[in-house]
């Protein structure tokens, strides 16, 4: 692999660690382009319920995904800071977010194919440009040569919070007890997963953000990059 021509800031940590607004924020400052990988997961199994694949079999998924010929258009205007049209339709937060979806994800992720399939697509994008790029093993295997990596983790009560909150914005209903089993569940799978676990590349700077806000975080990581250039 080719010395990357373009910023790349990796941004990994277990889910709701806050790493999306961060990164999204963060790509807003600097000026960059933004993906949040996750929601390309999402978006997987999203597909995988509307046609009713099963999401253990691996070979149908990668079929899905191959075939439906998803369209990922990194635009700084698009809500998300990135647009994902499959079938015609772009999906929206409520849709990747939804509880069904959410209780598949990482069972689908988990898949190496799949992830395969993932990768390379997120690789083929960072050539756009200058990137800030979120997800699970962004530093580890998708961008292992990205200028900056930072692994971002919270408390699983400052996730849960974080999470209600972003969910409530979203017009979904939660219960922060059951928030906090499935966030846990999640943190299980993708850190246990014998592909692509979840885990910090050994050059990663590791920030907790549990007693942190937002714009804190937002401004270590901007110095961080700063320094590093
Ligand atoms: O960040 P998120 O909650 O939207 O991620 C959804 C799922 O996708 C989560 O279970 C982990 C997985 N994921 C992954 O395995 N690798 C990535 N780069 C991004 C997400």
């Amino acid at each position: 692999m080719s010395l990357p021509s373009h910023l790349q800031i990796a941004i990994d940590g277990p889910a709701a660690s806050g790493k999306t607004t961060v990164a999204h924020l963060l790509a807003q400052r600097l000026k960059v382009l933004y993906l949040d990988t996750g929601a390309m997961y999402r978006t997987l199994a999203y597909m995988a319920l509307q046609t009713g694949t099963d999401a253990d079999n691996e070979g149908a998924l990668v079929r899905l995904w191959e075939q439906a010929s998803v369209r990922i258009v990194l635009d700084e205007m698009a809500p998300l800071g990135f647009r994902i049209v499959a079938g015609g339709d772009e999906l929206d937060e409520m849709t990747l977010q939804s509880k069904h979806v959410t209780a598949i994800v990482s069972t689908i992720a988990a898949h190496p194919r799949v992830r395969e399939a993932m990768v390379q697509s997120q690789r083929h994008i960072a050539l756009e440009g200058p990137v800030v790029m979120a997800g699970r093993d962004i530093g580890t295997v998708v961008l292992p040569l990205a200028h900056v990596k930072i692994f971002l983790t919270a408390s699983v009560g400052a996730r849960v919070e974080r999470r209600a909150t972003q969910l409530r914005a979203a017009g979904i209903d939660v219960s922060l007890h059951q928030l906090a089993r499935e966030i846990e569940e999640r943190d299980r799978l993708d850190r246990e997963r014998p592909f692509s676990p979840l885990v910090a590349a050994p050059d990663a700077h590791v920030i907790d953000s549990s007693e942190m806000t937002v714009n804190a975080v937002v401004a270590e990581i901007a110095t961080i990059v700063e320094r590093s250039r």
